[in-house]
């Protein structure tokens, strides 16, 4: 693992080394010399008003808000490149949030695919101040704004048979240019939760943020936040639910099964094999602060764990 003394932990922390070793020979090739994108100003990408009238829900954490500077320039999307600058400086000249549709299928009596905006009103925004940790170490605090994810998958009657809900990004090479190349990741990007997780009211669907649309290279124009895992099971520009029987398959336990599991709920007791989880960086701050078990949401969610052992079962 490389150190770096500020700034953040290396583009190489969460990627296995052998990918990332191919991955900076592939930097230097062509790719590197591609379409890079110009900011387009917050809001530009949808509708405008879109966002209007989110209100203020019981969940907003106190600590002091990571800047948008930082919320929307230090990202990983690897659909955009493996470099923290890399999805602000490509993404929103690249990704086309609009039209965007979602299939939702699976095990459940009302399959369709949907309009995004017609998805977004399935019920009323809220605006809700989240913890987001990644596996890396670091931490921000978000303001999203989005939809509880429970109030649109109930749009689609879940049967009995659907326990677990699979998600996939879009994987579209013209407009990310990371997804050129199959042989290194396992594209699409995918993400997996038990139904009883999904449907847990912290377990949210961005469709913003600071009160504005979702910057593309925050997963426009819909992703998934669940503040109290990992930040990567949190997927991006979502195009696909699938209800099933079978846990799904997820993109970083695919490539590294002893490094990711399943579950990944933030545990400062449960190491990553490569570096301690027992402490994090808040992105803005210097000093380190200990790592809050669920990232601090345990009261809500210690009991959809009970009775597991998750360092075995992480
Ligand atoms: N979703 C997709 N499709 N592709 C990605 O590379 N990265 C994940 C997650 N969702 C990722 C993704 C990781 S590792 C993290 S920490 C968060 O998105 C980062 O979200 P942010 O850039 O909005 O902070």
């Amino acid at each position: 693992m490389i150190i770096r003394s500020a700034g953040g932990p290396a583009t190489s922390e969460i990627t296995p080394r052998r990918v990332w070793l191919s991955r900076r020979q592939w930097l230097t090739g062509a790719v590197a010399a591609g379409a890079v994108g110009m900011l387009v100003p917050l809001g530009r990408q949808a509708r405008a008003g879109t966002l209007a009238g989110a209100t203020k829900t019981r969940y907003q954490v106190e600590d002091k808000a990571t800047s948008l500077e930082d919320v929307t320039h230090y990202n990983n999307f690897y659909e955009f490149g493996t470099d923290k600058d890399e999805p602000a400086r490509r993404a929103p000249g690249l990704l086309r949030p609009r039209p965007w549709t979602v299939r939702v299928e699976g095990e459940c009596a009302a399959p369709a695919t949907v309009d995004v905006d017609d998805l977004i009103r399935s019920s009323a925004l809220e605006e809700r101040i989240y913890r987001h940790r990644c596996v890396e170490g670091w931490s921000m605090v978000i303001p999203w704004v989005g939809l509880p994810l429970s109030a649109v998958l109930d749009r689609f009657q879940p049967t009995s048979r659907a326990k677990y809900v699979a998600f996939e990004s879009l994987a579209d090479p013209a407009q990310m240019p990371g997804t050129r190349d199959r042989t290194l990741f396992p594209w699409p990007y995918r993400e997996g939760l038990r139904i009883d997780e999904a449907m847990h009211p912290l377990a949210f669907l961005a469709v913003g943020l600071y009160g504005e649309t979702l910057p593309a290279q925050n997963g426009a124009p819909i992703r998934l936040v669940l503040p109290w895992k990992y930040g990567f099971k949190s997927i991006k520009s979502v195009v696909s639910i699938r209800f099933q029987e079978a846990r799904p398959e997820t993109f970083w336990n695919r490539l590294a099964p002893s490094e990711y599991g399943f579950y990944s709920n933030v545990n400062p007791g449960v190491d990553h094999p490569r570096w301690s989880q027992a402490k994090e960086r808040r992105i803005g701050e210097f000093l380190r602060r200990p790592t809050l078990m669920f990232n601090g949401y345990a009261e809500e969610v210690a009991g959809l764990y009970a009775g597991m052992d998750l360092k075995r079962d992480f």
